[in-house]
């Protein structure tokens, strides 16, 4: 079985180096495995949490697609999509708070911190807090928990988030007595490395010291690294490599050989202008050919748009039915059919145990046929017939034929049936296939347990 990993971006900066080694690539490496199915996308709705500034949003949205096209990620492998295409997240979002605890969601790390700093500055606890930022890890439990991930890789700081998802997931299963949802896993890398920044601590936008990945080109990528702090040993003094930036960065692009022989160098007294520049070198010759791609995808959004398009179209195949059964679970079925469950556990439904036909006549005085699941579930209504006996003749061949009349019907060969009216209005609402495919099963079901009734 593969495994589903799944992992969001917050769609609020532009990508650095640290974002390469620290998450971009690894999660690219990982999708080309095959007992791997990777989901990645693009956390725009996290992103309104953190930022009103809309032109941002929307250039940062842009950069990050290019970037992890750019950087090698397969469409075609991996379901790749924009949060904010996918409308079963908020809906799902909904369904998790009205169970999620109020005290859980006050001990969330952000939301603290927030409150600490206005406390200790003497203010409101919640002056300037969001109901946004109170909400965060629910809307990314749902991000999670609605394509059923086994695995999250995510940073460190994400780990808490992870357990208020399997708290969420737990907490849904119990309540409704099965294992609902998939119980997601936080994936810390240890392997990976942290880059440090211009500055010698970790690369992260917050302290401003980040070198950019793409943005400014080749120019940028030299000038950020020239400014990387070092001490100040001269050229010919020896450097120690294990605590220094550079050497850490090198290494993280580099191979063990070269990784050896720049340390020897630094220990042999090389001058920093001189490191820094085969720092540079040594990633450029990385960066360069995906610097052009990202180039080429810069150009055209249209190309990704494309892309994210199709990734969405992917995701909700997932997404759709499984909110669908989220609503059924949840006492929020279409009125047209059966209850889904009798009211006292234990009791069978009154009525049709085994699935069954039933005729009537329309207003418009024609004849017409009814098939109805083993649970009442309406799932086929037959189109007019002027002759009774004609719709009669026809019942006898479904009964006869079994689930091929269904497939035969499903596949547009222009048999006589509608099928399934709730299926068919879901369908074009939600515009995906998997729940036309779900609705063709139980009608194969039941036009088989009618061929097997006499
Ligand atoms: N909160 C994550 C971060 O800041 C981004 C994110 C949003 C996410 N939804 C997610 C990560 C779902 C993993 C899974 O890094």
């Amino acid at each position: 079985m593969q495994t589903r990993i799944l992992t969001g971006i917050t769609t609020t900066g532009t990508p650095h180096l640290g974002n390469y080694v620290g998450a971009i690539r690894p999660a690219i490496e990982a999708s080309r495995r095959d007992d791997v199915d990777a989901f990645f996308f693009m956390a725009d709705y996290h992103a309104l949490i953190k930022s009103d500034d809309a032109a941002r949003i929307e250039r940062s949205r842009l950069e990050i697609a290019a970037t992890w096209l750019a950087a090698g990620l397969d469409p075609r492998r991996v379901t790749f999509y924009r949060q904010s295409d996918i409308p079963e997240i908020p809906e799902l979002t909904w369904f998790l708070t009205c169970i999620a605890s109020k005290g859980m969601l006050n001990r969330a790390h952000a939301y603290k911190a927030a409150v600490d700093r206005n406390v200790e500055a003497g203010e409101d606890p919640d002056a300037g807090v969001t109901a946004g930022l109170y909400m965060y890890p629910v809307l990314m439990a749902a991000d999670i928990l609605a394509f059923d991930a086994h695995k999250v890789p995510v940073g460190r700081d994400q780990i808490q988030h992870l357990e208020m998802a399997r708290d969420l997931a737990q907490r849904f299963n119990h309540l409704h007595g099965r294992e609902f949802f998939v119980l997601p896993e936080a994936q810390v890398e240890e392997q990976v490395a942290t880059l440090p920044g211009l500055d010698g601590r970790k690369m992260s936008k917050s302290y401003d010291n980040t070198i950019p990945l793409f943005a400014g080109g080749k120019k940028q990528l030299r000038e950020a690294i020239m400014r990387i702090v070092t001490d100040s040993r001269a050229p010919g003094e020896p450097k120690d490599p294990d605590n220094c930036a550079l050497f850490t960065i090198f290494r993280a692009f580099a191979s063990e050989a070269e990784t050896e022989s720049f340390r020897r160098g630094l220990l042999d007294g090389l001058g920093w202008g001189e490191a820094k520049q085969i720092l540079f070198e040594r990633i450029e010759t990385d960066v360069a050919p995906l610097r052009e791609r990202y180039e080429a995808f810069m150009a055209d959004p249209a190309a990704i748009e494309v892309v994210l398009q199709e990734g969405a179209r992917k995701a909700r195949a997932i997404a759709t039915p499984k909110i669908a059964a989220v609503r059924e679970v949840l006492g929020l079925r279409r009125m047209q059919t059966a209850p889904a469950r009798p009211g006292r556990p234990g009791t069978a439904p009154k009525q049709g145990r085994t699935p069954r036909l039933a005729s009537f006549r329309d207003s418009d005085g024609h004849f017409r046929f009814r098939l109805f699941s083993a649970d009442g579930e309406e799932l086929l209504l037959s189109v007019p017939f002027a002759d009774p006996k004609a719709a009669g003749v026809m019942q006898k061949r479904l009964k006869s034929l079994g689930a091929a009349a269904a497939v035969v019907q499903a596949r547009g060969l222009g048999l006589v049936l509608e099928i399934d009216r709730e299926a068919v209005a879901s369908t074009s609402e939600y515009g995906d296939e998997v729940a036309r495919e779900q609705a063709l099963t139980q009608l194969c079901e039941a036009l088989d347990q009618l061929a097997a009734q006499d």
